[in-house]
């Protein structure tokens, strides 16, 4: 009984992973090859803020896969997007050593561009919120 438990929570948890990676399709796919080039070097691969570049800056790189639970559970969208964008401070006092990706990005291209990408980018950011255990 024990036996057929445990390969019924396997085939489920199976099933589960290969549904979560269907899931990430469009912006939120193309968000991730984005955040694979522009943040996974501070942020680290899975968003939790220990890429190879954290160890020299003075702040930590936030753990993005926290951003809602670090907000009552609510991703705030808006709130994210002026971040990346730069538009809006992540902090009060001292300078943020978060880049201003907006005007990066801005220079690379036309500003629709910059936004787009910012866009893809929250999408795959929502993707990746822990949920509280
Ligand atoms: C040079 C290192 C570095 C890179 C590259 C970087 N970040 Fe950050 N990021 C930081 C640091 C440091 C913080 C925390 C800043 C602070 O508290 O002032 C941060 C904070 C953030 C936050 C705020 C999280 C919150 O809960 O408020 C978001 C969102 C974010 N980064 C997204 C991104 C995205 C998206 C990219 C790629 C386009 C990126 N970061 C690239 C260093 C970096």
């Amino acid at each position: 009984m024990k036996k057929t438990n445990t390969t019924l929570t396997a085939f489920f948890l199976l099933f589960s992973l290969a549904s979560m990676g269907q899931a990430l399709t469009g912006e939120a796919a193309a968000g991730k090859s984005l955040y694979q080039t522009y943040c996974q070097s501070c942020h680290g691969e899975a968003g939790k803020g220990n890429g190879p570049v954290a160890q020299y800056l003075v702040l930590p790189p936030a753990d993005l896969t926290r951003i809602a639970l670090r907000r009552d559970g609510a991703f705030p969208e808006k709130e994210i997007q002026q971040v990346i964008d730069g538009r809006r401070e992540v902090r009060v006092h001292g300078n943020s050593e978060m880049p201003v990706w907006g005007d990066a990005f801005r220079q690379e291209g036309p500003s629709e561009k910059a936004e787009e990408k910012i866009r893809k980018l929250v999408a795959y950011l929502k993707t990746i919120q822990e949920e509280e255990e």
